[in-house]
């Protein structure tokens, strides 16, 4: 299984504090059932330049250079603030996930202006960044259906986080929406031990209890395709 938002790389951005963390988080993971851990530290474009961010990246991975557990794998991307113009960042397709064109965005929690929309439309159409949006969620709420439709219809693919299907007010969307193959990616979006540690596995479950192993199967080779 993949987990698609993580912030378990140590000590690049407000997730995993440091080595021992990122390995007590990809323990829990792996006993999740999770193989492949996207690890999606935060980027900010006004704090710093992609090249410094990769850097960092790099830097905080090699640390766990002969550490990760047995059967584990790590694939590097960012989740990437969003900000009007960004399609414009010199670069920005080095921000998607390693061997793939997905480019994880963290989009403002307000109603998107027409400009984003449009902006987000040409990002996904340009050929080189297939744009997913972050824990749509947090967003919807926002958003009207027609704006939504309209970025599927334009191959904006979706990310949710696990615990939109394990709490009780939101379960129900959650599983009609993944019926209805308008989420796409599933995360943990972990960032610690405490109160943002990984539930992704429970997610899974109760995902193959509602829709069937077929179901989650084909899910999770979706996610897995994109990758490769
Ligand atoms: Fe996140």
């Amino acid at each position: 299984m993949i987990d698609f938002h993580s912030h378990i790389l140590p000590g690049i951005d407000d997730g995993s504090k440091d080595v021992a963390e990122t390995l007590a988080l990809l323990n829990l993971l792996k006993d999740q059932g999770v193989r492949t851990v996207v690890a999606t530290p935060h980027f900010y474009a006004d704090d710093e330049r992609v090249e410094r961010f990769l850097e960092r990246r790099a830097q905080a991975k090699a640390l766990l250079t002969d550490k990760i557990p047995a059967g584990m794998n790590i694939v590097c991307g960012a989740e990437v603030a969003y900000y009007p113009g960004i399609s414009r960042l010199p670069n920005l397709s080095a921000l998607c996930i390693e061997n793939s064109k997905l480019l994880l965005l963290e989009m403002p929690m307000s109603k998107w202006t027409d400009y984003t929309v449009k902006e987000l439309i040409e990002l996904s159409g340009r050929g080189d960044i297939t744009v997913v949006i972050a824990h749509i969620e947090r967003y919807m709420g926002y958003q009207s259906h027609d704006t939504l439709r309209l970025l599927r219809a334009n191959g904006i693919l979706l990310q949710c986080n696990a615990s939109f299907f394990l709490k009780l007010t939101t379960k129900g969307k959650a599983l009609s929406m993944l019926k209805k193959g308008e989420i796409h990616f599933i995360g943990s979006d972990c960032h610690n031990l405490t109160h943002r540690a990984p539930h992704i596995g429970q997610a899974f479950e109760w995902i193959e209890k509602k829709c069937g192993k077929l179901f989650l199967e084909e899910l999770l080779n979706f996610g897995k395709a994109k990758l490769h």
